[in-house]
């Protein structure tokens, strides 16, 4: 342990980390009973704390930094943009980057999203879809004023500002804001590994897509769109949809009229794979929304795309009211959207996708012996996303009590060992920056081995 601060100075800051700081998705009476972990430095896939201590970071810093941390190209672009300028608005004027990074932005996203619009978090980015999809119906011809309604589906993530959490499925995070929240259509979760239709995959000849097409049958003429985390769902656990569901549910959007919102925010900028989920089924959505992995984890920023059609429907006479009334102060901020055009730049400079399919089969070799513990139910892997979900009794599928706090003890095992990751309750998430070595990668995923082995063995 390298002794390179005295010790009042790491005192004060984890006496202060306590008293003054209230950290997200934490329960707080836990994080003050523990020793705070404070991190100071970053170094390509390393997190290094007060004391000097390194840990590999497991999750990319929650899923935004695909090239590792203290990249060069992207330091040096957030520094050259601060010396012409730091902010500027976007609300009726432009910045350079901004404009630049737009144009990018619609080269490599699916054809025919040909609009960017900014915010500053994956939150913001879905508000923006949702509010864009139901004012649409609102301005299109024929008019369509009964469609305000949205599908959602079942173990959704889509963040945690309030629209957002209408169209959420998680009950742990989302039932208790109920009251606060408007009422949306749910369909099933493509979650293979506890079908709730008792089948499996591919006999099931995704029998799950028929109850989505029923709600969308049914309520063809209220919905103004259907939201979907494509190919996986992250927060519900690492939700990785059988091939075929994702084109599907395209298509049947299109049959019954209703637009698809495609949150590509976990799943954006290389994560499954390729640079986004919806290139893996060919499928192009109406409106797609970017953040984590945007800025390569360096700033805050977000876009919401769309298409010529949906823009179209906002163009009009001023006292018409066509407007799209939203914005954010840092919407489009020129040191966050030149650090993603670093970003965009490594992706070619390194052959970031390229480089990736070899370490996304190895990650599958490696991951291969976890099934043989006791309490690993479900080992789930799209590319540089995977969950690993624990279970109390393996062949009922019996999930631990919440009071065994499983996942969390598991994390805290591999911190111990020199890996941070975070659980998505009983699921153990791997999220490595893109461009982690394979030595790095096998450490990594011996420690989760390691930790599961310790912590869920009897
Ligand atoms: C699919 C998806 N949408 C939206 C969000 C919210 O993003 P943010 O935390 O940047 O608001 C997340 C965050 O994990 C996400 O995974």
């Amino acid at each position: 342990m390298e002794q390179h601060r005295n010790t009042l100075d790491v005192e004060q800051l984890e006496q202060w980390d306590k008293q003054y700081l209230w950290h997200p998705f934490t329960q707080m009476k836990d994080y003050c009973d523990e020793k705070p972990l404070i991190i100071e430095k970053g170094e390509g896939s390393f997190l290094i704390d007060i004391y000097g201590n390194k840990y590999l970071d497991g999750v990319s810093s929650l899923w935004v930094t695909i090239h590792g941390h203290g990249r060069e190209e992207i330091n040096r672009a957030i520094i050259n943009q601060v010396k012409e300028i730091s902010h500027s608005t976007l609300l009726g004027l432009s910045n350079v980057p901004a404009i630049k990074l737009a144009k990018k932005l619609v080269e490599i996203t699916p054809d025919g999203l040909d609009k960017v619009f900014y915010s500053d978090g994956g939150s913001t980015a879905v508000e923006i879809a949702l509010k864009m999809a139901f004012q649409y119906w609102q301005q299109t011809s024929p008019i369509k004023k009964e469609k305000h309604k949205f599908i959602s589906l079942n173990l959704a993530y889509h963040g945690d500002t309030l629209g957002a959490v209408s169209v959420g499925g998680i009950d742990t995070f989302h039932t208790l804001y109920k009251p606060l929240l408007f009422s949306t259509y749910r369909v099933p979760s493509p979650y293979c590994y506890r079908c709730g239709l008792g089948k499996s995959y591919p006999s099931c000849n995704l029998d799950c897509l028929n109850q989505a097409e029923d709600v969308m049958k049914k309520h063809q003429q209220e919905v103004a769109a259907l939201i979907i985390e494509p190919v996986v769902q992250g927060a519900g656990g690492m939700i990785v949809s059988p091939p075929g569901y994702l084109k599907e549910i395209r298509r049947l959007c299109s049959q019954y009229n209703i637009l698809m919102i495609a949150d590509e925010v976990a799943t954006g900028f290389g994560r499954t794979g390729t640079m986004f989920a919806c290139e893996q089924e060919g499928v192009v959505p109406d409106l797609m929304c970017i953040a984590k992995g945007i800025s390569g984890g360096y700033l805050p920023l977000a876009a919401t795309l769309t298409n010529e059609e949906v823009y179209d429907a906002f163009l009009g006479e001023y006292r018409q009211l066509k407007t799209l009334f939203h914005g954010h102060s840092y919407t489009g901020n020129p040191l966050a959207c030149n650090a993603a055009l670093a970003s965009l730049d490594i992706f070619e400079k390194d052959c970031t996708l390229e480089e990736l399919k070899e370490k996304i089969c190895f990650l599958e070799e490696k991951l291969k012996p976890f099934l043989d513990l006791p309490h690993v139910g479900d080992v789930r892997q799209k590319g540089f996303m995977v969950g690993i979900e624990l279970v109390k009794e393996r062949d009922s599928k019996e999930s631990y009590p919440l009071e065994e706090k499983v996942g969390i003890k598991v994390i805290l095992e591999a911190r111990k060992r020199g890996l941070i990751v975070r659980p998505l309750g009983d699921v153990i998430v791997i999220m490595p920056p893109l461009n982690i070595s394979c030595e790095h990668l096998e450490r990594l995923v011996e420690i989760v081995f390691h930790s599961i082995k310790e912590i869920a063995s009897s």
